[in-house]
């Protein structure tokens, strides 16, 4: 689509082909070639690709947003580059050297440069994915990989914007369990969500909360962002214990909570019982920036946070976070990538 047929006054989290893409190869046992820039459009690939028959793949999220003195700029997308290259070791697909993830990144937003919205309007979400990309039988590492860039133009992830979200907690499907690939983002942790998330959807939540699948008892994630209770003035969040995804936001939030607003944090275990009792609940991510929890449904009950409106602190999170990215405020801790 041409960026100026887009109405970027009314974007969704959804799809908008843009003009181009990055694409980078690496054959097994060899190293990444950097790569090139090309239109965007379908790609060729082999039937009998990893990716396709075994999964072997991953994905990252990035925002880049449009300064209103004209910068672009990309929040802490070293950050991606970091945990893209963990998902690739425990994947068994070449690791991603850092500078060739952030060099692709840098350039395919450069070139749909026009594309991204100002601030107000959203941002230009950009979506690194990596994957066995040669033919094989066997489950086995492929033989072939591929490392694609692509953008899309983006608003809010869940509607309404920083307006409170129902939540359901489920008993009925897990995430990810201990040891398994939760704690990277593997492509084969998304379609197992689809099922409750979609379940979840038709009773009118916005999505479901999951939790551990040891012992059903303490919250894990909220479908794709971090979760954080506030009690007694405490920000919490549940620790990383492998099947939790190491948000860039879950640290971002922390960080802020911690250093410029002077909260005590604690990463550990929240039991579902325990959360039900904080003062604010919400959940973060790149694609949700940081969403207030009105209510969360356990075992058929609603239980209400912050009368359902939008508690203090995670206002104060919310601004403190988005000043940043929207270049409102001094960014003091060096996050924003000038492209
Ligand atoms: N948890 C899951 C399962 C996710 O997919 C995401 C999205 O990336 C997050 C949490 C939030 O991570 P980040 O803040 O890096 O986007
Ligand atoms: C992100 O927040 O970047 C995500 O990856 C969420 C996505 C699964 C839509």
């Amino acid at each position: 689509m041409k960026s100026n047929d887009i109405d970027l006054d009314n974007l969704t989290f959804s799809f908008t082909k843009t003009r181009s893409m990055y694409v980078a190869k690496c054959e097994l046992g060899g190293e990444w070639q950097s790569g090139n820039i090309v239109p965007f459009d379908d790609l060729q690939i082999s039937p009998a690709a990893g990716v396709l028959n075994y999964g072997q793949g991953l994905f990252e999220g990035m925002k880049a947003y449009k300064w209103d003195n004209g910068k672009i700029v990309i929040f802490r997308p070293e950050k991606n580059a970091e945990r893209a290259a963990r998902g690739c070791s425990r994947l068994s697909m070449p690791k991603i050297p850092a500078n060739l993830f952030l060099d692709a990144a840098k350039k395919v937003v450069r070139d749909n440069a026009d594309y991204i919205p100002n601030t107000k309007q959203g941002s230009l979400y950009v979506r690194p994915i990596i994957f066995g990309s040669g033919a094989g039988l066997g489950v086995a590492p492929s033989t072939e990989y591929t490392l694609v860039v692509y953008v899309s133009p983006v608003g809010p992830y869940f509607k309404g914007g920083l307006s409170p979200i129902r939540l359901i907690v489920t008993n009925d499907y897990h995430r990810a369990p201990l040891k398994g690939t939760g704690g990277v983002k593997a492509i084969g942790n998304y379609v197992p969500g689809m099922l409750p998330s979609g379940l979840a959807k038709k009773q009118g939540y916005a999505e479901v909360i999951y939790l551990d699948a040891a012992e059903e008892k303490y919250i894990e994630e909220v479908g794709a962002a971090n979760f954080f209770a506030i009690i007694d003035g405490k920000v919490i969040t549940p620790e990383l214990t492998g099947s939790i995804l190491p948000g860039v936001t879950r640290e971002s939030v922390l960080y802020l909570a911690h250093e410029k607003m002077g909260l005590n944090i604690e990463e550990r275990r929240i039991s579902v019982d325990e959360a039900l009792t904080a003062d604010e609940v919400f959940c973060a991510g790149t694609a949700a920036i940081i969403a207030p929890i009105g209510s969360i449904n356990y075992q058929g009950k609603e239980h209400i946070f912050s009368e359902g409106m939008v508690g203090r602190i995670t206002k104060e999170l919310y601004d403190a976070l988005t000043a940043i990215q929207f270049g409102t405020e001094k960014d003091e801790f060096q996050w924003m990538t000038e492209i």
